[in-house]
């Protein structure tokens, strides 16, 4: 029991937190009843450890491709690679039909590397040094443009080779506003750019029309792309549409939860009930003249209309009719949701403290960069794996990292547990693989990066093997 007396709200309850259950996928569920197995993996690879799995992302991949089959149009998937760095996920795209959607010079030359081939490919980053555009121009990868100084590039690089591009779109209008954004040429300005720059560089051969937008609107993605369907009717040669990424994915398994935690939180905020976040962090909300203001500024993590549904919404009804009858081809970016139920992340307990307030820490040897969501938090109910199961009395703990940081807390969100955990047990981060254990991984302290493992399961048996990416390094 949390004995401290020095919170007002700490003795009304143990379990002061709301649960977020994740939904869990059978591999997971396998791995997870046999922890005999993770400890030795942990033994052999390190904590923490990035362990993934191939079935669930080329399910995500085929669910994509049934989209497309039965709304009768063509289209691809180009799996975004910066949400994750494994080489695994680049060998499977001419068997299960994906691409690789490349943001460096890296990302293009591994896959390459890999032997994905030029029409499976896309460079879409964001900043194109001469090195990347010559490494696509060479290997007859399309490349996506984003401003004029990109075309002088390639049209100095290439040196009269033909090169395949096509042209990144912003500024739609969507409910009565124009949506920003850094990226991009203007949509009002397309029109006259695209066939302005292909007139004066007759090597470009123009493909097709791009654009990825902030946020995961599924209406706007829909109204989006109905502008560029539009556009393609005053451009000659339209093959594809690109409509970037940002598909909604599903971590939870209760809708009611998800609600109920929103709720906790501004609770909590307004100093209603005890505080469920470390230092009450309101993820967004604000505590303004005693009202709680803002909105929380995390994923979404509980959707209904997910991946496969998400992108028959955007498509169904006269969007995929106007795209087979131009015969054009509707290609996606997914990163994120590609890698649902792909990987997770394990660490072993290190320590177990109590802070001033009388909160636990439990220590783990891992770091915030090795699980870091870009949001404001990672809203999933870690896994303990307990060594020893007796004297089950409720806790609530957050969990801290191994950098010097005061921040260094790796889940803000404070976590009901059944009992305290103990040095070397195991805390499994559910449905790492997107974005949370490579984007913003480092090496501060001098702490190696974590091991990427794939597992499969063989006749039963669940096997281990690393990942190549463990002996590439730059
Ligand atoms: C151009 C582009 N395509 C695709 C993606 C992948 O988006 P998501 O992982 O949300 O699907 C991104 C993400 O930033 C992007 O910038």
């Amino acid at each position: 029991m949390q004995s401290t007396g020095l919170k007002k709200y700490k003795k009304i309850s143990n379990m002061s937190t709301t649960k977020l259950t994740p939904i869990l996928h059978n591999w997971v569920q396998n791995l997870k009843s046999q922890p005999s197995l993770l400890r030795e993996a942990i033994e052999e690879y390190g904590s923490p450890l990035n362990i993934h799995n191939l079935e669930p992302f080329y399910e995500n991949v085929n669910k994509y491709n049934e989209v497309f089959s039965n709304l009768n149009i063509q289209g691809k998937a180009f799996f975004a690679r910066k949400a994750n760095r494994c080489l695994s996920l680049l060998t499977g795209t001419h068997q299960h039909n994906y691409g690789i959607d490349t943001a460096s010079y890296h990302e293009l030359k591994q896959s390459l590397d890999q032997g994905v081939s030029s029409h499976n490919l896309v460079v879409t980053a964001a900043v194109k040094p001469d090195q990347l555009l010559e490494l696509a121009i060479k290997n007859d990868v399309l490349i996506i443009i984003d401003n004029q100084d990109e075309v002088q590039a390639i049209s100095r690089l290439a040196d009269g080779k033909k090169v395949n591009v096509g042209f990144r779109l912003s500024g739609f209008k969507f409910n009565g506003s124009k949506a920003y954004s850094r990226f991009g040429i203007d949509i009002l300005d397309a029109k006259d750019f695209i066939t302005e720059h292909l007139a004066s560089h007759p090597n470009l051969i123009y493909k097709g029309l791009h654009f990825h937008l902030d946020g995961y609107d599924l209406d706007q993605r829909r109204s989006a792309l109905s502008d560029c369907i539009a556009l393609s009717r005053d451009l000659e040669g339209t093959e594809f549409i690109d409509i970037g990424g940002g598909l909604l994915m599903n971590y939870l398994q209760s809708e009611e939860e998800w609600e109920a935690f929103d709720k906790r939180l501004r609770q909590g905020i307004s100093g209603k009930s005890e505080e469920v976040t470390y230092r009450n962090n309101g993820l967004g909300y604000e505590l303004v003249n005693g009202q709680v203001t803002g909105k929380l500024k995390t994923y979404p993590y509980y959707n209904n209309l997910n991946k496969d549904n998400a992108l028959q919404y955007i498509l169904e009804g006269e969007i995929a009719d106007q795209l087979r009858a131009a015969g054009i081809e509707l290609r996606i970016e997914p990163g994120r949701s590609l890698l649902d139920q792909v990987g997770f992340t394990i660490a072993k307990v290190i320590h177990r403290k109590k802070d001033q307030n009388g909160d636990h820490h439990i220590g783990l040897e891992m770091n915030m960069t090795q699980m870091l969501s870009g949001s404001a938090d990672f809203l999933l109910d870690p896994i303990v794996l307990y060594n020893n199961s007796e004297n089950l009395e409720p806790v609530d703990v957050y969990f801290t990292g191994a950098y010097c940081l005061e921040r260094d807390v790796l889940l803000k969100r404070k976590i009901s547990l059944d009992r305290l955990p103990e040095v070397n047990d195991l805390v499994i981060f559910p449905n790492t693989a997107g974005y949370m254990m490579h984007f913003f991984e480092s090496e501060a302290h001098q702490f190696p990066l974590a091991k990427n493992v794939f597992v499969e399961n063989k006749n039963g048996v669940m096997e281990f093997s690393k990942d190549q990416l463990s002996d590439v390094r730059h």
